[in-house]
């Protein structure tokens, strides 16, 4: 996973969480300075989370959520160009591509990469699949965009990965 998602979760953490969290990331990172261009492994990066959701008294995949929920305030100023997008629907179906351009600083990066279907207008499904399994974390982020855009969103996941699925189906209903 690269460091700029480290990043996010540090300041997440360092804005979001309780001091013992704080504290486990720190321990966790022993004076590590994140580079956010570097690719950082995924088990390293995942056991980092646990250990802070631990000390912060939360489940992996609660933390996992609320984290993705606030990466997208965090993301907004600094990716600008994805918020173009003129709605939520919009701005998730541009994921893919949007994914797409961190390879062009990290070829190690392994980004999502999703596949969508259009039902109506004011739906969507996009369907995750990937060995790590982070569909917390797309609740969480898919929550955030609809509420950047002032939109509320019902979300259904019938098939997860989590529970013997071969893919996480989100399937999306937009209302303003
Ligand atoms: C401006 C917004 C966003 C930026 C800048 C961004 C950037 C990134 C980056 C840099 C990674 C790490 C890739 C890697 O190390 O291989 C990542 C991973 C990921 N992103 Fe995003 N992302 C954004 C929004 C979203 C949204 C809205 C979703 C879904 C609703 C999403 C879903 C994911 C998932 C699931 C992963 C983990 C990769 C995996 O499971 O294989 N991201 N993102």
């Amino acid at each position: 996973m690269v460091g700029v998602i480290v990043s996010a979760f540090g300041d997440f953490v360092g804005l979001k969480c309780s001091a013992a969290a704080q504290e486990a990331l720190a321990d966790k990172l022993g004076g590590q300075r994140v580079i956010a261009t570097q690719n950082y492994p995924d088990e390293m990066v995942l056991a980092i989370i646990a250990e802070v959701a631990s000390a912060d008294g939360k489940g992996l995949e609660q933390i996992l959520e609320e984290f993705g929920y606030d990466f997208v305030r965090w993301a907004q100023p600094r990716y600008k160009v994805f918020f173009a997008s003129p709605s939520a629907r919009d701005f998730l179906l541009g994921m893919t591509v949007a994914h797409q351009s961190v390879r062009s600083f990290n070829l190690e990066a392994a980004p999502p990469a999703f596949r969508y279907e259009q039902p109506s207008s004011d739906e969507l499904v996009m369907i995750y699949d990937s060995p790590r399994k982070l569909c917390s974390l797309m609740r969480g982020l898919i929550a955030g965009v609809a509420d950047h855009y002032g939109e509320r969103v019902a979300i259904r996941e019938p098939s997860c990965q989590k529970r013997g699925g071969k893919e996480c189906r989100f399937e999306l209903k937009f209302s303003h």
